[in-house]
This record gives structure tokens, C-alpha cells and sequence, in this order.
């Protein structure tokens, strides 16, 4: 039995996380603590909203005092770490945003977490969501194995990369009975249209231009959301304290090819003629200090742990596709106010 606080629950890989715990584990009380920026939205969780055992508090991780009434309120015995700042391009332009939520407010529940279980470390976890950003950027070849040395160059994976360190650094201090996951590029429902995929399809959907940075040549590998939060899941329960675990879809896609990928699949679905979205692309100014390619080398999760990826990745992204076309008021009432200052910034500048 667990009381478990999930920070970032309302966001894109939180809320898929949070509705696989509330709905999994019924005998868990989970509490689903969110600031609700611009990327956290409590649409994403209505499904589950009123279950018993979930609750949501409207928090920033950065406030120690209301993290150590919450730790008494409610005797965590587990803590899934996911609220951050996650767009590469926004800590660009807002690097301090970053290093205050992602450093200082990892740091912050690290410390709630040690005042609340000094002496009764046992039965704890104190779960920290990564990237495989840390890893920096790899060539034409090779992959990131969890024993690869952080080379962060953005300030968003610098921040991660600090804030990893700092978990570590609690475990081997405090003996915090801590996990850590590095994963790779998510895709799925309920995804903020500022990142790639979302927000071409978005594009797509009307008929506005498909922004691909420099040539289109940086590599991501793609991982269905729900198998993301699956292999967090396996990690949580069988993964050992102390340990860190890459997950990845071994599914490596240029930004262009996945972006003609997309255009394929949406002339289908939107019957439109063949070629029709492919005429949208528009290749503009990239993106400053741009990583080249990311890919995981996942055999860790798979040989300890038996995690695999379900999806294949066409299926996936039929999938994703799918959900937006079903759910417009969805991304009408994200893609409204203060979404289109920040397109307009983005991307008439380039
Ligand atoms: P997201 O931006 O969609 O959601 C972040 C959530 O955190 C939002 O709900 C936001 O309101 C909340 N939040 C932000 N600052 C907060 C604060 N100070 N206090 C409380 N809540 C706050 O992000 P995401 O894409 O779902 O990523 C979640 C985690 O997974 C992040 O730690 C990210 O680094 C990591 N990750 C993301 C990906 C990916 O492809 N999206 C891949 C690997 C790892
Ligand atoms: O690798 C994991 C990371 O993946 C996560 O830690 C981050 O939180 C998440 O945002 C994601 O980072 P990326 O920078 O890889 O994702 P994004 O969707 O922003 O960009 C994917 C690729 O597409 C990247 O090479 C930049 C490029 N791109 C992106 C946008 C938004 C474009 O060419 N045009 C665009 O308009």
C-alpha cells in the first residue's frame, strides 16, 4: 500500500502516469501536485478526476513549506518526480525558468522527502523522471548506455543533468532510496503542441507551414507515451534503489523523414490528395546549438527487468493522429491566449 506524490501530473508524460497509477492501483492514494503552467492542464486527467484515490493540489515544487505539509499531511511513501520545464527551444529564451524548477524544485522535494523519512528510509522510493538529454549528442553512430558521461549543451538538459546529480547525490549522502530513468523522445494523446510532432500535426490540420530546423537531419528516437509510463511502472516496483535505467524505442527517425511521415498518413486520414500536407514544409532557422542525434540503448530495462516497447511506431503514430482529430476542443483550448504570443515569437523571428 502507497501514498504516492506525483509532481507534473497534469502535464503530457504526468497525466499518462497519473491515470495508470489511479486506475492500476486502487488501494494507492495518489496526490497529483501541479503549479499548472502553461503545459499543465486538468483537462488531460477528467477521466480519473474522480476517483478516490487521486486528489490534486495546485503547488510549485519549488515551495518547501507546502511540500513538508504535504509529506505530514499525507505520509508519502513514494514520490514519482516528473514537473518540469521540458521544451528545449523555451529554455533558450528562459534559461532561469529552468534552473529554478528543475534544479532548485528537484532539490527542494529531495529535502521534504529526507526530513519526512529520516530514520525510516525503507519501503521508500523517491523516483526522478530524466531524459536522455543528459547524454548530450551522439554521431552518425553509437547509442546512450546509462554508463555514458553527461554532456549536457542546452539549458534544459543542463538543468535535468544537474537535477540527476543532485538525486544521486542524496542517495549516496542520505542513503535516499532513490530510482532514476533517462528516456527518449515521447509521442502520444494529450501531447502540448509546441514539440514537434503535436505541433504538426496541429499545422496539418490547418493547412498552416510545417517548421523543419536547418535540414531536418537531427535523429530522435520515438517512444509511444503509455509505454514510457509502463517501463516507469516496472522500474517503481522491481528496479533496484540506487540505479538508473535508459528507456528507448530503438526507433530513429530524421525530423524530416518523421515529418513526411506525418504528412503521409494525415493526407489519408483527412482525404486529402496525396502529397497535399508534404507542400506545407518549410525549412527554417535552426535551432541554436542544435544536438544532432539521441538513441538508447535500452538492454538494461529489458534483460533486468523484462521491458520491451508494444507499439511499432506506425501504429503509434496512427494512434496519436487519431486522438487529436477526435479531440479538436482539446487543442482549440490549448492552442488558444497565450499559445499564439508564443508561436508568434517562435516562429516569425526565424
Ligand atoms: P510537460 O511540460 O508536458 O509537463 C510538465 C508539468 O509540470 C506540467 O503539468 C507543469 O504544470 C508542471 N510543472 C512545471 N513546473 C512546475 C513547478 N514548479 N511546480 C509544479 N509543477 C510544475 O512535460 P513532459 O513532457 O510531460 O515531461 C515530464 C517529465 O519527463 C520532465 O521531467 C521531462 O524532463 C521528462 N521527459 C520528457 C520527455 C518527453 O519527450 N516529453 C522525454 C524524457 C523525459
Ligand atoms: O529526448 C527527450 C526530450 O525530447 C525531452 O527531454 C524533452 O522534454 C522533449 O521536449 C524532447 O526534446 P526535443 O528537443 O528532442 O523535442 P522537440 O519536439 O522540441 O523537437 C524534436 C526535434 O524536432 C528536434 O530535433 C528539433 C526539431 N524541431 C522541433 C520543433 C518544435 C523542428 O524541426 N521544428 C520545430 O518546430
Amino acid at each position: 500500500m502507497h501514498s504516492i506524490l506525483i509532481t507534473g501530473g497534469a502535464g503530457f508524460i504526468g497525466s499518462h502516469l497519473t491515470r495508470l497509477f489511479v486506475t492500476k492501483y486502487p488501494h494507492y492514494n495518489i496526490v497529483n501536485l501541479d503549479v499548472l503552467t502553461y503545459a499543465g492542464n486538468l483537462e488531460n486527467l477528467k477521466d480519473i478526476e474522480d476517483k478516490p484515490n487521486y486528489s490534486f493540489i495546485k503547488g510549485n515544487i519549488t515551495d518547501l513549506e507546502l511540500l513538508r505539509i504535504l509529506f505530514t499531511q499525507n505520509h508519502f511513501t513514494a514520490v514519482l518526480h516528473c514537473a518540469a520545464e521540458s521544451h528545449v527551444d523555451r529554455s533558450i529564451t528562459d534559461p532561469l525558468a529552468f534552473i529554478t524548477t528543475n534544479v532548485l524544485g528537484t532539490a527542494s522535494l529531495l529535502q521534504a522527502a529526507k526530513e519526512s523519512w529520516i530514520g525510516k528510509m525503507e519501503d521508500k522510493i523517491f523516483y526522478h523522471i530524466s531524459t536522455d538529454e543528459v547524454y548530450g549528442s551522439l554521431g552518425e553512430t553509437g547509442f546512450f548506455t546509462e554508463k555514458t558521461a553527461y554532456d549536457p549543451r542546452s539549458p534544459y538538459s543542463s538543468s535535468k543533468a544537474s537535477s540527476d546529480h543532485i538525486v544521486r547525490s542524496f542517495y549516496h549522502t542520505y542513503k535516499l532510496p532513490v530510482k532514476i530513468s533517462n528516456c527518449s523522445n515521447n509521442y502520444g494523446p494529450f501531447h502540448f503542441p509546441e514539440k514537434l510532432i503535436p505541433l504538426c500535426i496541429h499545422n496539418i490540420i490547418n493547412n498552416k507551414p510545417l517548421p523543419i530546423y536547418g535540414k531536418g537531419e537531427n535523429v530522435r528516437d520515438w517512444l509511444y507515451v503509455e509505454d514510457h509510463v509502463r517501463a516507469i511502472d516496472v522500474v517503481f516496483h522491481s528496479g533496484k534503489v540506487g540505479e538508473t535505467y535508459n528507456i528507448g524505442g530503438h526507433n530513429e527517425w530524421t525530423n524530416i523523414n518523421l515529418v513526411k511521415e506525418l504528412c503521409r498518413q494525415m493526407d489519408e486520414k483527412l482525404r486529402r490528395e496525396k502529397g497535399t500536407s508534404e507542400k506545407l514544409i518549410t525549412y527554417v532557422k535552426d535551432r541554436a546549438g542544435h544536438d544532432l542525434r539521441y538513441a538508447i540503448e535500452a538492454t538494461k530495462l529489458k534483460n533486468e527487468l523484462g521491458w520491451m516497447p508494444s507499439l511499432q511506431f506506425e501504429e503509434g503514430i496512427s494512434k496519436t493522429i487519431d486522438w487529436y482529430l477526435n479531440n479538436g476542443e482539446w487543442l482549440n483550448h490549448v492552442t488558444s491566449g497565450d499559445y499564439q504570443s508564443y508561436y508568434d515569437k517562435q516562429y516569425h523571428k526565424r
